[in-house]
């Protein structure tokens, strides 16, 4: 075979020439006369189609093969106004890698959820996957480039820590070596704070664990998480820098990967209302809000995934809540001065049900208060000298956020449930494949 090879995704500029294609054939049918290929290459997906009538030795190797065959594939490329994918290849050659060894497991039928997790490293592979892990490649890289474009310097936090983090019993331990334990972070905004003193304006993304036994279909036990960080920022400058960045993704995502969300059947129309300024409500306003729809909550509880709903069907693009009890947030939180009961900070709820996809506060820059707070969250004080040192060398007010990665692809994806949002999803229940 001796064309050039070309990725499916730029056939549109080789149409009327002959290419090859690398890649697997993910269905076929027959008529008889006609075999037709579908062929993806990790780029695109093609029909190919091959006649008995002009090579009879390339209609016998197609009958032959089987899903998920690798294949090379000399063709010619045509448009074709009916095609999904809008070329189709004649194909000339076909040169066959492997076929499979046994029967490939995932079919047209529906398959339960289980046996889909189950066969993840096969799962991803099918069209659905493709088009949202995509739409998340598009997501990491626009977050990248907010922060690049804002003068931001990224600081990748260690994953690796000591018993410290953002609440005690939610930590997954390992053993190191003399040291006794360590955990796996769940959170980079404390070596996030020490970096914003260094540099000013600071982000990180990375992953992020967990050991809550929550099986909601938010939740896992592994996630991505990106946090900023901004030395002099107020509680308002960080809920503004929060909706400059959600804004500036979720417009990003709609122009680059709208082809994905197409294909997802991902309605639009919702996400290209996703412009600043976003609706604030205080945590109070709230409370009662919610009280009026029928909630049974008070002053003081915290907000679950259904209220976190109630609130956000009142809005059409993200809203952000702020100034919780400080009694329900967590021990780092600045008060307000004038209401010592409620501290600094917002949650971001999504649209359409899809719940917090940020948590975000201003930070005490108190050495003492900050002492007390550790003390009072039966936090192990020593642990945190070095974060109680940063407010003893020029503290200053400071402020930043979390955005969860995934909550962030289902809910510009629509996903019924985060376990599609990340390739290998890690939740109580699963750690294979
Ligand atoms: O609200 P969280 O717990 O905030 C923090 O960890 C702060 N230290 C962040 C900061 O201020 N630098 O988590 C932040 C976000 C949530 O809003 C949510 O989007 C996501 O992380 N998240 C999860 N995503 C998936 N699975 C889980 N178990 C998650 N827990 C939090
Ligand atoms: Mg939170």
């Amino acid at each position: 075979m001796s064309a050039k090879w070309s990725y499916i995704k730029d056939l549109k500029d080789h149409v009327g020439e002959i290419v090859t294609i690398k890649g697997w054939i993910f269905n076929k049918r027959s008529s008889g006369k006609i075999n037709f290929l579908q062929i993806r290459d990790g780029t695109g997906f093609v029909q190919g189609i091959i006649e008995k009538t002009s090579s009879e030795e390339t209609f016998v190797k197609a009958d032959k093969i089987k899903l998920e065959s690798s294949v090379i594939i000399e063709g010619k490329v045509r448009e074709d106004k009916r095609s999904p994918y809008g070329y189709e290849l004649d194909v000339n050659d076909i040169e066959i890698i492997q076929i499979p060894l046994e029967e490939y497991p995932i079919s047209k039928k529906d398959h339960g959820i289980d046996f889909l997790m189950n066969n993840r490293h096969l799962w991803l592979r099918s069209q659905k996957q493709f088009h949202i892990l995509h739409v998340r490649n598009e997501i990491i890289w626009a977050v990248r480039e907010f922060y690049r474009n804002n003068g931001f310097i990224l600081v990748d936090t260690p994953i690796l820590t000591g018993a410290i983090g953002e609440s005690a019993g939610e930590l997954f331990s390992v053993d190191y070596f003399d040291l006794g334990k360590a955990y796996l972070t769940q959170t980079g905004q404390l070596y996030l704070e020490a970096a914003a003193m260094a540099l000013g304006k600071v982000y990180n993304l990375g992953p992020t664990f967990r050991a809550e036994k929550s099986k909601t279909r938010r939740h896992l036990t592994e996630f991505w998480m990106n946090e900023a960080e901004v030395a002099y920022y107020s509680s308002n400058d960080n809920m503004h820098l929060q909706e400059e960045l959600v804004s500036y993704v979720v417009g990003r995502v709609l122009e680059r990967a709208g082809d994905h969300l197409k294909a997802l059947e991902r309605d639009v129309k919702p996400l290209e209302k996703v412009q600043t300024p976003f609706p604030r409500i205080s945590y109070d306003e709230g409370v009662k809000l919610l009280q009026k729809k029928g909630f049974d909550i008070k002053w003081g509880d915290d907000i679950g995934g259904d209220e976190e709903t109630g609130i956000s069907e009142e809005f059409d693009r993200p809203v952000m809540v702020y100034n919780y009890p400080r009694k329900i947030k967590a021990f780092y939180m600045q008060p307000d001065p004038q209401r010592p009961e409620v501290v600094l900070c917002d949650d971001m709820l999504a649209p359409e049900g899809y719940g917090e996809i940020i948590g975000a506060s201003e930070r005490i820059n108190d050495p003492d208060l900050l002492t007390e707070r550790i003390k009072e969250f039966n936090l192990p004080v020593d642990s945190y000298d070095w974060y109680i040192d940063l407010r003893k060398y020029g503290t200053v007010p400071h402020s930043g956020f979390g955005m969860g990665i995934e909550r962030l692809v289902s809910w510009i994806c629509k996903l019924e449930h985060i376990r599609e949002a990340i390739p290998f999803a890690r939740t109580i229940y699963r750690i294979h494949p």
